[in-house]
């Protein structure tokens, strides 16, 4: 609360508009030409989802860690919509649960950059894709920690975003040191409450997670302190009636997760208000989660880069002001209550509603692409699924692309490689074609007859890389990170030859993966493990049993999601993609004796990121080897997102330039 004074928010309290004609502003690009549909080089899914959506009293769909992704994925088929298909589903959306008397909000939580070249290939971050994202008329968004590492991006988000969105953008732990006054403020707002176009009334809230690797220009205030300060205790004990409480938060739904503070959160509302309904949206662990909290209440996680939109649907709210229906028309409803699971393992909510109170949820995890959208929007369609606005930003995003060079061609990769869909070392495995690519590429030429090592960490890889046109977007999106190469010279090979094993042995990598937090001496602009990797647990890897397919198909890989409502959650059934771990750092060697013999020393080079492991590592052999003994082996314009595109500018000439395409990762070659 900007004025610092309760009383004064009540008369901010706002009806939701139906707005038709705010799609977002327009965009200074020049359209090159007129593009009908989706991206122009995209692929067609070729599965149907498997039944339509379950409509209730009031309806979400939510986005989170788009990550820049927002021309969609070029070459994959499940996921090949782009941003201005988005558009036109929301539109068919919100029409449709307009004529069917329930309401729909559009939610978003966060991460919007880092990750795809049309987010990171201007300077700052987001200047070309936030006003794309912007076509979207969301109700509520919420801040991610991707928006808070660099000064100038929190300060677009600030002066930009923040203010095209207003009273809907919710950062109700994050504030920002304004130059005009000098003192730090609230970025967005802290808190929203308002009345749908069907008359519930709803108090929202955006928390991130307890962020540490913020720029100097935020501040975050942790959950537990934020639930004790005043303005969050009035806006819980609001005067005003509240039906329902919408939680948003770049924050893990499920509580069990090492980042998540919902359990806070939540325990804190419930225990003021004991029956009134919380719905949770959540993200940044980049998984389809579902989570059951209480008999009010559950929270949703929606994946990640555009491949899912998540779909939340619940009955069964009392509210005297309520205009619409519960149960809509010609539709099938949300059938189940949140009870019949251990919540024990899944929430752990001090206070938790036990009582069944008739409340009814769904959820839906929708593969984002074309045939996805038009199957759900049927029926609000008059004529055509794309809307103006929609194919205005289709086009948008084609201009963008080649204007920031996007499909600039470096090679033809000849097969899909992925990071974790194939065991550590096979040929399919991305960390073997990077080895290799590293020996290549990573070569100091003075000393390029001295053998030499060369680590790097995995997580320094943020996707998979898919059969096809290896572009100057691929480089952003296999690794957004811009680490560079540093090295040791003459490192006795006894020490060396060990390094390896140890790093790898080391809980410290991990551990940094898991709070995010960059630790050590100059933090380079992106640190390589910001996001905890992809929790491909069991949640996540068992198939589906038994699901009533449409109409007889076959199955393609992809999601096969468990959550706490069991294993119907994905739109589209998929056949599993397997899931093998991978090591903490992998290596490349080169230049080494051809006659099989052991070197006496080496060149130990490895990446920033690694230092201060690196070091540790040496001195447990007994090498006290300092940052005085570290010098660059490479130029600093050379780093991890440029090696992989010199491997490919020497190595893929095969086909150039008209790369054949394979149908995504999981998909055989
Ligand atoms: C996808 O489908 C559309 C129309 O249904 C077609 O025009 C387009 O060529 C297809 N794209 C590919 C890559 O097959
Ligand atoms: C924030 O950090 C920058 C760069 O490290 C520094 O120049 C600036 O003085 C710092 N600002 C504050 C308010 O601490
Ligand atoms: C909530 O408001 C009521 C009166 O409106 C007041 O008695 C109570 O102390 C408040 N609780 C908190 C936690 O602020
Ligand atoms: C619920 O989960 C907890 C924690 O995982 C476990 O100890 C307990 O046995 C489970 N209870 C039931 C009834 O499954
Ligand atoms: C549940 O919360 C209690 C107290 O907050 C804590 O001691 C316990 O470890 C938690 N259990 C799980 C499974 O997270
Ligand atoms: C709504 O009211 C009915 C009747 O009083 C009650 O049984 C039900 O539990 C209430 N639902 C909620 C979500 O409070
Ligand atoms: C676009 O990218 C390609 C491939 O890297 C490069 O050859 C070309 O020079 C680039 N064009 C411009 C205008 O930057
Ligand atoms: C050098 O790299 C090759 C190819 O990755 C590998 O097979 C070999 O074991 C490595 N040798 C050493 C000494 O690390
Ligand atoms: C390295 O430092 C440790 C203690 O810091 C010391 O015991 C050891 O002798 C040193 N080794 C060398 C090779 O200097
Ligand atoms: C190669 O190594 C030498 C010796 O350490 C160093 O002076 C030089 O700067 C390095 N070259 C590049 C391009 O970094
Ligand atoms: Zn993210």
């Amino acid at each position: 609360m900007r004025a610092g004074h309760l009383l004064g928010l009540a008369p901010l309290a706002l009806t939701a508009l139906a707005c038709d004609s705010c799609y977002g502003p327009q965009n200074n690009v020049v359209l090159t030409r007129n593009v009908r549909r989706m991206q122009p080089d995209a692929e067609n899914a070729t599965v149907l989802p498997r039944g339509p959506l379950e409509w209730g009293q009031i309806n979400f769909l939510h986005t989170t860690d788009t990550h820049g992704w927002l021309e969609g994925h070029i070459k994959e088929q499940n996921y090949g919509a782009d941003w201005g298909d988005f558009v036109s589903f929301t539109k068919h959306m919100k029409k449709k649960a307009k004529d069917m008397d329930v309401d729909l909000l559009l939610v978003d939580t966060g991460d919007l950059h880092d990750g795809a070249g049309l987010s990171d290939a201007t300077s700052p971050d987001g200047a070309f894709s936030n006003p794309v994202f912007e076509n979207i008329d969301y109700d509520l968004l919420t801040i991610g920690n991707h928006e808070l590492y660099v000064s100038e991006v929190s300060y677009e988000t600030f002066n930009g975003f923040a203010k095209v969105y207003g009273d809907r953008y919710l950062t109700s732990n994050v504030e920002i040191l304004n130059p005009a006054t000098g003192k730090f403020e609230s970025l967005g707002a802290k808190y929203r409450y308002f009345t749908t176009e069907h008359g519930l009334r709803i108090m929202s809230f955006g928390v991130i997670f307890d962020f540490t690797g913020n720029s100097n220009a935020s501040r975050i205030t942790k959950a537990k302190d934020m639930v004790k300060q005043p303005w969050f205790l009035s806006a819980v004990n609001f005067t005003e009636p509240i039906d329902l409480f919408v939680l948003l938060g770049h924050n893990p739904p499920r509580t069990t997760a090492p980042t998540s503070t919902w359990g806070t959160i939540y325990s804190t509302i419930r225990k003021m208000r004991p029956d009134v309904p919380i719905q949770v949206f959540g993200g940044h662990t980049h998984v389809r989660d579902f989570v059951v909290y209480d008999t009010l209440g559950t929270g949703l996680e929606s994946g990640r880069y555009c491949e899912s939109l998540g779909w939340l649907s619940m009955s069964g709210i009392n509210s005297t002001a309520f205009t619409g229906t519960q149960k809509p028309h010609g539709v099938p409803h949300p059938t189940t209550k949140p009870i019949a699971v251990n919540t024990t393992a899944s929430a752990n909510i001090s206070g938790a509603a036990t009582q069944d109170y008739g409340l009814k949820f769904s959820r839906r995890y929708l593969d984002w692409n074309r045939l996805t959208f038009t199957y759900h929007a049927a029926g609000s369609q008059k004529r055509a699924f794309d809307t103006p606005a929609g194919l205005r930003t289709t086009g948008e995003i084609s201009a963008m692309r080649q204007q920031l060079n996007l499909t600039g061609l470096y090679g033809c990769a000849p097969q899909t490689y992925c990071q974790y869909c194939k065991p550590f070392g096979d040929p399919g495995n991305i960390y073997t074609l990077l080895t290799d690519a590293l020996a290549a590429t990573v070569v100091n030429q003075s000393r390029a007859d001295v053998p030499r090592l060369v680590s790097t960490n995995t997580g320094s890889v943020r996707f998979d890389l898919a059969k096809g046109p290896f572009t100057y977007d691929d480089s952003f999106i296999v690794s957004p990170f811009i680490n560079k190469f540093y090295y040791i010279p003459d490192v006795p090979y006894k020490f060396a030859s060990q390094m390896l094993d140890l790093l790898n042995s080391g809980p410290y990598q991990k551990r940094d993966a898991l709070t995010g937090t960059p630790e050590y001496g100059a933090m380079p602009k992106r640190d390589s493990c910001v996001d905890p990797p992809i929790t491909h647990n069991h949640l996540e890897s068992r198939s589906y049993p038994g699901g009533k397919l449409l109409r007889r198909q076959e199955l393609t890989p992809g999601y096969t999601t468990t959550d706490d409502f069991g294993t119907n959650g994905d739109d589209t059934i998929h056949s599993v993609i397997p899931y093998y771990d991978v090591p903490i750092d992998f290596q490349a060697n080169a230049s080494f004796p051809t006659d099989g013999s052991e070197p006496e020393t080496v060149d130990y080079v490895f990446t920033d990121f690694m230092l201060k492991f690196v070091l540790s590592a040496f001195q447990q052999l007994g090498a006290n080897y300092t940052t005085s003994d570290v010098t660059y082996y490479m130029p600093q314009s050379f780093s991890t997102q440029t090696y992989l595109p010199e491997y490919a500018k020497t190595h893929w000439h095969k086909n150039m330039p008209n790369c054949p395409v394979g149908a995504g990762i999981g998909f055989s070659n």
